[in-house]
């Protein structure tokens, strides 16, 4: 199993926060990576004895930072988790998501030493320590002091250590490879460091512990040098992070974590450039309104999932599947059009994350009008309509066909793209090997299609609320649609969270999908305030008691927790630990 952070691996979390009225956010200075003093600031909803509790693990976290390296941190970070509450596995198709940060998060410290000290002409030490040493064991590494020499991370081992040093990679990639542009000083040496971690988001449920970390990583080896980032350039760098580790995943994660407003979601963009825009969700029913106020509760169906250890028959995979679905739509174009293209390669753009086209590079061919996810179309009607002409397409062009029910051969995709199949293992499926036995290449667009139009969805919902029809039951609808799409097209569910999901919606949720990556981990459930009670007290009766037997009734009652959407990458600044 993965190991990142350990923290309530076993929990309900609960994020209830008063949802009606899709309102702009006011941000002082949008574009920084947020600075604050005090604990009060990173957590301003927080009550006084969640207060009480922040306090105490903060104070007891510097204390192990003394105790262990005898020395105060030079740089200190925390970073949170997040939530996707629509649009899943359609980020890596570059279509717009709709998460939010939670207030489980990562806390890191960091003493950077002179590189000179070392004992070593060659090379530099990184210590590496966890406040749960049991769980994850510290670490030394002892790396290049040369800054042009990368540190090497092996992708096929899973080890909690990989996830800083990924960050030391790209952070350092970028300030060696961009001095000029931001006017950053030459680094003669790489510096010793002294790490350490703590953190509370729960590992393999879906909340992404591990972005929370590569962020943190990153952005404290970048402070360690003397750069600051802006939130956009932080994201940016941090992407890359997990695809050092062997997972080849999108940029949910890490705007979120990077972008969160306390008590807001973000509407999420990553074409044509990454923007995530807060939306408050006011606590005040219009006076005119019926609606009863609802909220959002995340349950950890307690089934793990590893998206690492997983990656070649799940997650890497999925990103394999949507990219040969978009270049087998796209020659179908093209066939169509009577264009002949030689190689595959120039049917699409370089884009996504295997640098071979997306599923909205086959939109953008149909409407090249780039007005598709824009404000030019209002309420996002035509962009709706855009992507249901594309998910018939898909579901025309990509069907299976009578041989291979369950989807496609490796030996018909390369014949119909023109290349060998060893051609199109070595193209598509080797910087991230995958297996399988079909790609089920129509199941996988026809859901991203969708899923990217239900995004659209709820926005438009939310902006639009009629007085004819409950806007709970609305965007119920779309959560039970899209939960449906993850089970028969996505195929990224787990039984177990099925009964979640269906125990929520006969027990008071609206509706109920699973979130994050998936084939395991957190579910988010939409219910009305009234009905949040009783849908928690029968989550722990028929959900908890009956799966997991053996969980005590004491695990559970700690575990459950009350969250708002929380505040985004945070530095913690002006003597921060002094007043914890
Ligand atoms: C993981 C990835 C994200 C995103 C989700 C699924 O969390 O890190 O980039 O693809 O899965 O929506």
């Amino acid at each position: 199993m993965l190991e990142l952070l350990v923290f309530f691996f076993t929990s309900i979390s609960l994020v209830l926060f008063l949802l009606t009225k899709l309102q702009p956010a006011t941000m002082s200075n949008p574009e920084l990576v947020l600075e604050k003093s005090s604990i009060e600031e990173i957590y301003p909803l927080a009550s006084a004895d969640e207060l009480k509790l922040q306090h105490a693990r903060y104070a007891n976290f510097i204390n192990h930072f003394r105790e262990l390296y005898n020395e105060e941190p030079t740089v200190a970070v925390r970073g949170p988790g997040r939530v996707n509450l629509i649009g899943e596995h359609i980020d890596y198709s570059n279509f717009s998501v709709l998460p939010m940060a939670v207030d489980r998060d990562m806390i890191m410290a960091v003493s950077f030493g002179d590189a000179a000290a070392s004992s070593d002409s060659e090379t530099i030490s990184v210590r590496l320590a966890n406040v749960s040493e049991s769980e994850f064991p510290s670490r030394t590494y002892t790396l290049p002091k040369d800054p042009k020499k990368f540190v090497e991370i092996d992708p096929k081992v899973s080890d909690w250590g990989n996830y800083f040093k990924c960050g030391v990679v790209v952070a350092q990639e970028f300030l060696i490879n961009n001095r000029e542009e931001y006017n950053i000083a030459e680094i003669s040496a790489m510096r010793p460091m002294n790490v350490l971690v703590t953190g509370n988001v729960p590992t393999g449920s879906g909340l992404s512990s591990s972005a929370a970390f590569v962020v943190c990583a990153t952005l404290s080896v970048l402070l360690g040098y003397g750069f600051k980032p802006t939130r956009k350039l932080l994201t940016q760098l941090s992407i890359k992070c997990e695809q050092h580790v062997g997972v080849n995943s999108g940029g949910m994660d890490q705007a979120a974590s990077i972008y969160g407003v306390v008590d807001h979601a973000l509407f999420v963009t990553f074409k044509p450039t990454l923007t995530a825009t807060p939306f408050s969700f006011s606590s005040k029913v219009p006076a005119d309104s019926k609606e009863e106020p609802f909220s959002f509760v995340i349950a950890n169906s307690l089934v793990v999932s590893n998206k690492h250890e997983t990656a070649p028959t799940n997650y890497n995979l999925r990103v394999v599947e949507v990219t040969l679905a978009a270049l087998l739509l796209a020659k179908h174009l093209a066939n169509k059009a009577g264009k002949t293209f030689a190689d595959p390669a120039d049917l699409l753009p370089a884009d996504g994350n295997l640098q071979a086209g997306t599923l909205r590079n086959v939109l953008e061919l149909v409407y090249p009008d780039q007005t598709f996810g824009t404000d030019a179309d209002k309420d996002f009607v035509n962009s709706i309509e855009q992507l249901k002409t594309l998910e018939t397409l898909a579901e025309t062009v990509l069907g299976e066909s009578e041989d291979t029910p369950e989807g496609h051969t490796t030996e018909t995709v390369a014949k119909l793209l023109g290349i060998s199949p060893e051609e199109l293992v070595k193209r598509y499926m080797t910087t991230y090997p995958v297996r399988y036995n079909y790609l089920a290449l129509r199941k996988r667009a026809v859901h991203v299609y969708s899923e990217a139009a239900r995004v659209f969805e709820f926005l438009n919902a939310l902006n639009r609320p009629t007085a004819s029809s409950s806007l709970t039951e609305t965007l119920g609808d779309i959560i039970n649609r899209s939960h449906a799409s993850a089970v028969s097209l996505f195929e990224n569910s787990h039984p177990t969270v099925d009964r979640l999901c269906a125990i929520a919606c006969a027990n008071g949720a609206a509706g109920a999908r699973i979130t994050g990556a998936g084939w395991g981990g957190a579910t988010v459930q939409l219910v009305s305030a009234s009905k949040a009670a009783g849908l928690v007290a029968a989550l722990k009766e028929d959900y908890y008691r009956k799966e997991f037997p053996g969980v005590s009734d004491a695990v559970i009652e700690d575990s459950l927790i009350l969250s708002k959407p929380g505040n985004g990458t945070t530095i913690l600044i002006d003597d921060f630990f002094s007043r914890v």
